[in-house]
């Protein structure tokens, strides 16, 4: 089975308040979206990386790429919402690569920088060939409230059973288009194979695997990376 990485960077994550994408942002004394691409790059299961970037980004460090360049490939194909810009991705990678129907895709966030290696193997293990692949989540620890538009509790929703979807996401490359092209308002792509009736697995993950959202997220992240051990 040939497994290949889709890293979606089309978005502009606006709530980071910040004049620059957040995947641009420095962590760690690199682009936020490197660590991620580094780490998807050095396993040998990983056949190509392909990162998808909007097609008016002027601001890829292309410089700080060049070693990760044969396995690395760059689509500039972004779309208006992140199913879009997974779904023109999966098309680019066939132009490019040929019949790839059945190969599998992991997709991940190039806002969560901290992904490591043993989650990545982790999620191909565990998903192994299930029709319907798989993602990492985590189990949901707090109790969740319902608020109403004036910041007061409706309700209290049970949390048995709820999980915190991450990435990345697996699926083969044929299925998870038909999905994206099916359900294009979804916000990740496990979703999309859900609206096919399919039900992918769940992969336990951890809290590192964080998504970079607000200023605080980067604090987190350059400390995640800091004590990590060596793999
Ligand atoms: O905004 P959010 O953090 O949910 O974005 C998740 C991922 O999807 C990010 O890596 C972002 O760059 C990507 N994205 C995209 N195209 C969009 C919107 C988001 O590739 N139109």
């Amino acid at each position: 089975m040939t497994y290949y990485a889709l890293i979606p960077a089309a978005g502009t994550g606006s709530r980071m308040g910040s004049e620059l994408p957040k995947q641009y942002l420095p962590l760690a004394g690199q682009p936020l979206i490197r660590h991620a691409i580094a780490t998807l790059c050095q396993m040998p299961a990983i056949a190509r990386v392909f990162v998808v970037l909007a097609p008016d980004d002027e601001l890829w460090p292309a410089d700080s790429m060049t070693d990760l360049a044969p396995k690395l490939g760059v689509f500039r194909c972004g779309g208006e919402t992140r199913a879009l810009s997974v779904a023109n991705g999966l098309r680019a990678m066939a132009a490019e690569l040929g019949n790839i129907d059945e190969d599998w895709v992991l997709v991940h966030d190039a806002a969560r920088p901290c992904l490591s290696v043993a989650l990545v193997e982790k999620l191909i293990a565990e998903v192994g060939d299930d029709v319907a692949g798989g993602l990492l989540a985590v189990p949901v620890a707090d109790t969740l409230k319902r608020g109403n538009e004036s910041g007061y509790v409706v309700e209290t929703v049970p949390r048995d059973g709820l999980w915190q979807a991450q990435t990345p996401q697996m699926f083969r490359h044929h299925l998870l288009l038909d999905a994206l092209d099916f359900a294009p308002q979804v916000t990740d792509e496990a979703s999309a194979i859900e609206t096919l009736g399919l039900a992918p697995r769940l992969v336990a993950a951890d809290m590192t695997n964080l998504k970079v959202t607000y200023p605080l997220d980067l604090q987190l992240a350059e400390w995640i990376l800091a004590h990590r051990s060596p793999a």
